[in-house]
């Protein structure tokens, strides 16, 4: 990862470059799907035995009781959560940017926090868009906190998803939280301006999941 907020600032300047800083609006999707029990059966004993599977915590900017490698997309036992965030992430770049894009995921980890435990201000640069799931939260938990203000106070079976380079962190939380995070590169726009309007999206395939 990259801290793409920390540098190309007046702060930190690039020799020889003069640097515009421009304000934008992003935004944020969450969406808390009519499946999230069913997804969370199957989800939380796989994330145990993930888990079990693999004890070692990977050291980042995440202070967690447990966190694991990089690479979980490529374990075929979730391969139904990821093409089910991957179609979310579809449907939002037709029915949001009108663009329809290849979407893929180049990493995922999953994150158990307890008492304490925290996540230190970051982004996710060079990724297109960045997914946090909720899998399981205990009430009072700490909220996700974009751009140091904007709050989002989690629930089990919450899907937050937003474009990479919003800085974001968890203060230190009271509760535990288990938490599922990925990146996703968008690449190979298929349709070209003049046919924007014209792509549908079958709200079925985001609204759904095909569980094992
Ligand atoms: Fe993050």
């Amino acid at each position: 990862m990259t801290f793409f907020n920390y540098v190309n600032t007046k702060e930190s300047p690039c020799e020889g470059f003069t640097i515009s800083l421009v304000p934008k609006r992003f935004p944020i999707f969450s969406y808390i799907p009519p499946t999230k029990d069913e997804i969370n059966d199957i989800l939380l004993p796989l994330i145990d035995q993930y888990r079990k599977e693999n004890p070692e915590t990977i050291t980042t900017n995440v202070v967690a009781n447990w966190r694991s490698g990089w690479a979980v997309q490529n374990d075929p036992r979730f391969s139904f959560f990821v093409e089910w965030i991957s179609n979310q992430i579809s449907f939002l770049c037709v029915e949001y940017l009108r663009r329809q894009y290849t979407v893929h995921c180049s990493n995922m980890w999953i994150m158990q926090y307890e008492k304490n435990d925290y996540a230190q201000a970051h982004d996710h640069f060079p990724s297109a868009f960045s997914c946090v799931y909720y899998a399981d939260v205990e009430e009072g938990c700490s909220p996700i906190l974009f751009e140091g203000k904007h709050e989002i106070h989690p629930e089990s079976g919450m899907v937050i998803i937003f474009p990479s380079v919003l800085m974001h962190e968890v203060p230190p939380t009271e509760k535990k939280r288990t938490v599922i995070s990925m990146n996703f590169e968008a690449t190979g726009r298929t349709w070209d301006t003049s046919q924007v309007r014209k792509i549908e999206y079958d709200h079925s395939k985001y609204e759904s999941i095909m569980l094992p």
